[in-house]
């Protein structure tokens, strides 16, 4: 783990690539609109807006700090910041998030393979009973698992190939050209008729929507999209050079990632509200089973650009799915490699095997094993519970409380400031919302939501 064996990120313009790799997923293409469906649209926005602001680039920059200062992936940073502390509980809650959400996530990032496939084929050209394609699909004993098991193939040979070489020349590739998808998109659904109830949807807020539900919701969506509470950019920031601006990442970062989501949303809901009669509120079916109507009624009479937009849009979700999955992998894979001293290909192995495991028993939990249930859940789901709205807000409470009040402020002073070199005028208020602002904030939700 010295300093001197580590990888490291190549450039700034790479460091804020893969980490906004990292954030941009199905989370923000997928999740989010499905959320923002289900949530009352607008109102469900701002309050996204808000967790972003207070909950989600504080916590960011947090992560940051603490895996650039250890130079350690997130199981082991704790243990060099506080040694012999329960502190490490944190980075290994961290660790074994990353392999609960890529074993479901996983499953998701199979979906989006199929769905290539079968745009690319045509397959969403005429009418058809897309409700039905998307249960037999995922209901089928095999067909999901292989795509499962082909995307995480992936992103092993993509981590397997090293930071440098692997993770950021993916991710400076992959990032501009899904930016420029999700644009051409955005342009293609905003001319369709009836777009404008679309963009009332989303841009008008009705504050009666606001409930205890949907703030949990929106603070896990959060979490979530920006990957953070689970110490991924902690890893990631472990490779960063001591002249990256941690501060100004973490906005870029922020920035970027939330455009996405507000983007998809520009894509989706003017698409969905051109067609009468389908709905906002679909849940997690949402971009597969009511976009593919979308894509053969709404482009009636002109298929051609139907095909386009819909290949179009499912190769954005592979790009982006892809560098969020690379980021959770390195997750396991560093601390597999670092902790126990295997080789990276040997621990990137482990993680996949791992990971599959996991993801097969997710993907069946739609057909052969819908029956098998915690809690009233299914696998997948309670994967996706116990992560996206436990795991991860809890993750991002204590690491603002360990960043806010444990850790030497002269660390933190250093580390956001590059040794003195950079001038934070906020840093006071920065500490302020470390240290009250997003513990308090974040309880009171949980709280909130268990008293109900
Ligand atoms: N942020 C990713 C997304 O929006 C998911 C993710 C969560 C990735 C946690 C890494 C860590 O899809």
């Amino acid at each position: 783990m010295a300093t001197s064996e580590r990888a490291n990120f190549g450039s700034k313009i790479g460091i804020i690539l893969a980490s906004a790799g990292s954030a941009v997923g199905l989370g923000n293409i997928w999740r989010f609109p499905y959320l923002t469906g289900e949530d009352g649209g607008a109102a469900f926005i701002l309050v996204y807006v808000c967790c972003v602001l207070f909950f989600g680039v504080p916590v960011m920059v947090a992560e940051f700090l603490i895996g650039r200062r250890s130079r350690a992936n997130t199981g082991q940073a704790y243990d060099v910041l506080a040694p012999g502390t329960p502190w490490k509980w944190v980075g290994m809650m961290g660790v074994l998030a990353a392999f609960l959400i890529l074993g479901y996530y996983g499953v998701v990032a199979g979906w989006t393979l199929e769905y290539t496939v079968a745009s690319a084929s045509g397959a969403f050209l005429g009418a058809k009973d897309f409700t039905a394609y998307f249960n037999d699909f995922v209901s089928n004993p095999w067909r999901p698992v292989v795509y499962m098991f082909l995307f995480m193939l992936l992103t092993h040979v993509i981590v397997v190939r090293g930071v440098k070489e692997g993770i950021e020349r993916c991710s400076k590739v992959m990032m501009p050209l899904l930016l420029l998808i999700i644009c051409v998109l955005v342009v293609c659904s905003l001319s369709l008729p009836g777009a404008a109830d679309g963009l009332t949807f989303l841009l008008k807020p009705d504050f009666s929507k606001i409930t205890g539900e949907v703030l949990l919701d929106a603070m896990g969506q959060t979490f979530f999209s920006m990957s953070v509470g689970m110490g991924c950019l902690c890893t990631y920031a472990s490779y960063f050079t001591k002249d990256a601006n941690l501060m100004k990442t973490a906005g870029s970062v922020a920035l970027i990632d939330t455009s996405v989501a507000v983007l998809a949303g520009f894509v989706i809901f003017p698409a969905v509200f051109s067609v009468p009669g389908l709905s906002v509120d679909a849940g997690p079916g949402l971009v597969f089973v009511t976009l593919p109507n979308v894509f053969h009624l709404a482009f009636e009479g002109m298929p051609g650009l139907g095909y386009v937009f819909s290949l179009m849009f499912y190769v954005l979700l592979v790009l982006a799915t892809l560098t969020s999955t690379i980021s959770l992998h390195e997750v396991a894979t560093a601390y597999l490699h670092e902790r126990f001293g295997f080789s990276r290909r040997k621990a990137a192995i482990w993680v996949t095997s791992i990971c599959t495991v996991l993801g097969v028993l997710c993907a069946l939990s739609f057909g052969v094993l819908n029956g098998v249930r915690l809690g009233g859940m299914t696998l997948f789901d309670l994967s996706d519970f116990l992560t996206a709205k436990l795991m991860l807000p809890l993750g991002g409470m204590f690491i603002s409380i360990f960043t806010g009040w444990y850790l030497d402020r002269r660390i933190v002073r250093e580390e956001v400031t590059n040794g003195g070199r950079l001038r934070i005028p906020f840093f006071g208020f920065y500490i302020f919302l470390l240290k009250y602002v997003a513990p308090i904030g974040i309880a009171s939700i949980f709280i909130n939501e268990l008293i109900r």
